[in-house]
């Protein structure tokens, strides 16, 4: 009777176990995933990716934000790349005004790799690569990138809203929306320095110049000589004009973001929020105070727990043919 019972709480602990690791993000990636099923796989991702942005280098920005949103809804499998149905509207849709881009070189790459191993890479593991290959092209940090997710089946548009924090997001909204995904208070600080690269729609800030709590106001948040500059580019109701978010180095991947968020000139309410924990504040002001010092690093490490969200593998999901359609 006793045996009995002690083998069913084993028995009970190795479901557990079984139970919880599978749930735990990255469950089943590994360094060189395509190896042995396709061992040029990330030097074709590298050479494809580098023709596009040694010809169009703003396409980098786009391409690493486009990894953020696919791991950000539903986890890294790839439906941030589907295209809508009769009766779906894909993530796509979502934010009309403030488009993705880059879904071309993410193309252009899948049919690099397919000529040579149809059928094995997977579209969520281009869109790691290929935002890790956009950062290193930009002078950023090179990371390894753990492989082997799988293609997802579903994307929603509903399912972007809620899950993608919008720039109007405070701090809390923001610590928990990046815990729901398993990251921590370090990978929100880390990652949001994303916004060192790329540009941004007037229409994802000009509330904090205009009106910003409906008495004609401006976010006092925002460096009022700042917003000055950014409403002769910025005029109400513009949809359609981009500005830099890291003006005048929006081409290279460096530590200035931090600068520009600790002189209050952060472009969102999301990256201004970041002075409003002692913890994401200490880091801000430790990357101004040391150029940097540890941020090219940190960046990696916070991609990689990234790129773990949610993963399909082993055999979840399918190898899609094309990225923007189930097979
Ligand atoms: C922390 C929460 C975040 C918020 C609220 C946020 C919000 C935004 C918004 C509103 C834009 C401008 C879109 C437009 O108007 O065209 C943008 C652009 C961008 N974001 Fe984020 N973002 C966040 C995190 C991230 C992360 C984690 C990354 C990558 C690691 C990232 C990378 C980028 C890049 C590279 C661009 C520029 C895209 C381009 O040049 O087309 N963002 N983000
Ligand atoms: C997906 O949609 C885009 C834009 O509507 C279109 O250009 C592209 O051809 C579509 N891809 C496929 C494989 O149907
Ligand atoms: C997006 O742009 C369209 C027209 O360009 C406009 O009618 C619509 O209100 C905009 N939506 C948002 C959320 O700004
Ligand atoms: C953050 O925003 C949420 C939702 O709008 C709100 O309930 C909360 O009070 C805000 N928190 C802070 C610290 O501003
Ligand atoms: C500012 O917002 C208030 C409240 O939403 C609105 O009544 C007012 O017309 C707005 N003013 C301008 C100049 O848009």
């Amino acid at each position: 009777m006793a045996t009995l019972k002690l083998l069913s709480v084993l028995f009970l602990q190795l479901v557990v176990v079984l139970f919880v690791s599978d749930l735990a993000n990255g469950y089943g990636l590994q360094l060189g995933f395509y190896k042995k099923t396709c061992p040029n796989a990330e030097d074709i991702v590298r050479k494809t990716t580098a023709q596009y942005i040694s010809r169009a280098p703003t396409l980098a920005a786009p391409l690493l934000r486009l990894h953020f949103h696919d791991c950000f809804v539903r986890g890294c499998e790839g439906s941030v790349l589907l295209n809508s149905t009769k009766n779906n509207q894909a993530e796509k849709v979502a934010f009309p005004n403030l488009s993705l881009r880059g879904f071309q070189v993410i193309d252009g790459v899948k049919s690099a790799v397919e000529k040579v191993c149809p059928g094995v890479v997977s579209c969520a593991d281009i869109l790691a690569l290929v935002a890790r290959d956009a950062v290193l092209m930009l002078k950023g940090p090179f990371w390894e990138v753990p492989t082997g997710r799988r293609d997802g089946r579903v994307s929603s548009a509903k399912e972007a809203l809620t899950n993608l924090p919008p720039p109007f997001a405070n701090i809390t909204q923001l610590k928990t929306m990046f815990l729901g995904k398993g990251l921590s208070v370090k990978d929100l600080v880390v990652l949001s320095g994303g916004h060192t690269i790329g540009n941004s729609h007037c229409s994802s800030f000009s509330n904090r110049l205009y009106n910003f709590t409906g008495k004609g106001d401006t976010d006092p948040k925002l460096d009022s000589n700042y917003i000055v500059k950014l409403k002769s580019k910025c005029k109400p109701g513009d949809l359609t004009t981009i500005v830099e978010m890291d003006p005048g180095s929006f081409k290279t991947f460096d530590e200035d973001y931090y600068t520009l968020v600790a002189k209050r000139r952060g472009l969102f309410e999301s990256d201004a929020a970041l002075l409003d924990d002692s913890e994401t504040k200490a880091y801000v002001k430790l990357q101004t105070a040391t150029y940097g010092s540890t941020f090219l690093k940190d960046f990696s490490e916070s991609m990689v727990n990234m790129g773990k969200i949610q993963v399909l593998t082993g055999m979840a999901g399918e190898i899609r043919k094309h990225c923007a359609l189930v097979n």
